[in-house]
């Protein structure tokens, strides 16, 4: 289990995160969310050891990654955001090269190297050279780096970023298959990447952590509304008013019905469903209705919600 506990890290005077809090459980596959500058890189960095918080733990296994951070470097495996990779060396070089700076040789690169070759699928391009692959196989490539030791947790910095949708889906089944085996934690700034592979997510938002859970989970907890649409024709004024009387929970947030014809667009909490009621006082009050249609709050809606611009720096 990973525990980030009190996360703090400023660079200068930037506070790129703040009190950041939440764990990864064993074989899990957390999404880590947010948008550009929210502060994932600089979490994932601090997780990975590569860079030291200001303030503030992490626990692998009740091991605190300060005092440990030699022996739990083999046993998380790294593939950063911008991955650099030395172009004009063949792929077989680079893990050769990766493997014997952890003292991978010999017999048990040869294994190591088996492993790879079949989780990453990189066989077919073992003797070419890495500045020729295309940017899905260079990406496969550096999980191959990130795994030469066969790491237990796997932490993947925006893995999917800058490339094609067909590689996009290849790089999202690997990392499920992947995440079978292993603890993953993959970020993203984009909500179906994470929606598509994460077991559960963690969204972070101006260096600090404003959802955590499951996507049932957060579509529980947030408070949104549910908005309906009604075209009808024949509603008088003093109908339309009388929905909104006798129906307390609904708010009338567009009525542009004109001679009794047009359209009116209702909004009432989430967690109800009142399609039956209003139409039952639709039919009632004499109201031809064309179309009836509800938009739910979606995900989406809860991760703009989260995440939106307010102007303010975060301190
Ligand atoms: N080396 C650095 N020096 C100064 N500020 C930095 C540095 N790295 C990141 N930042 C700032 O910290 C914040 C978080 O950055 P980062 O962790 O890269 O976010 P993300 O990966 O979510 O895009 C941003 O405001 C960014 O500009
Ligand atoms: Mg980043």
């Amino acid at each position: 289990m990973i525990r980030v506990e009190n996360l703090t890290k400023y660079y200068g005077d930037v506070c790129a995160i703040k009190d950041v809090n939440f764990t990864v459980h064993d074989g899990e596959i957390l999404g880590f969310l947010g948008p550009n500058g929210a502060g994932k890189t600089t979490t994932l960095r601090i997780i990975t050891t590569y860079l030291t918080p200001t303030a503030g733990t992490v626990y692998i296994d009740d091991l605190n990654i300060a005092e440990h951070s030699n022996e739990l470097r083999s046993r998380i495996g790294y593939l950063p955001e911008l991955n650099p990779m030395y172009a004009e060396m063949p792929v077989i070089d680079l893990l050769v090269f990766v493997a014997s700076a952890r003292g991978i040789t010999g017999r048990r690169f040869k294994e190591a190297l088996g492993r790879v070759m079949e989780s990453c699928g990189i066989r077919e391009v073992l003797h070419r050279l890495v500045g020729e692959l295309s940017k899905g196989y260079r990406q496969r490539v550096g999980l191959a780096m990130a795994m030469i030791h066969d790491p237990e947790i796997l932490i993947m910095d925006e893995p999917s970023a800058g490339l094609d949708p067909n590689q996009i889906v290849e790089i999202r089944a690997l990392i499920k298959e992947l995440g079978k085996e292993k603890t993953v934690i993959m970020s993203s700034h984009i909500l179906q990447e994470v929606q598509a592979v994460a077991d559960r997510m963690v969204i972070l938002n101006k260096g600090q952590v404003v959802a955590d859970g499951t996507t049932t989970d957060l579509m529980a907890g947030f408070e949104g509304k549910a908005q309906l649409t009604l075209e009808v024709k024949k509603a008088t004024k003093k109908s339309i008013q009388g929905l909104a009387t006798k129906f307390t929970d609904i708010q009338i947030q567009v009525d542009n019905i004109k001679n009794g014809a047009g359209i009116l667009e209702l909004e009432y909490p989430t967690g109800q469903d009142l399609r039956e009621q209003i139409f039952g006082y639709a039919v009632e009050s004499g109201w031809v209705v064309l179309e009836m249609s509800r938009r739910q709050a979606r995900l989406e809606d809860i991760f703009r919600s989260l995440t939106v611009e307010e102007g303010g720096a975060h301190a």
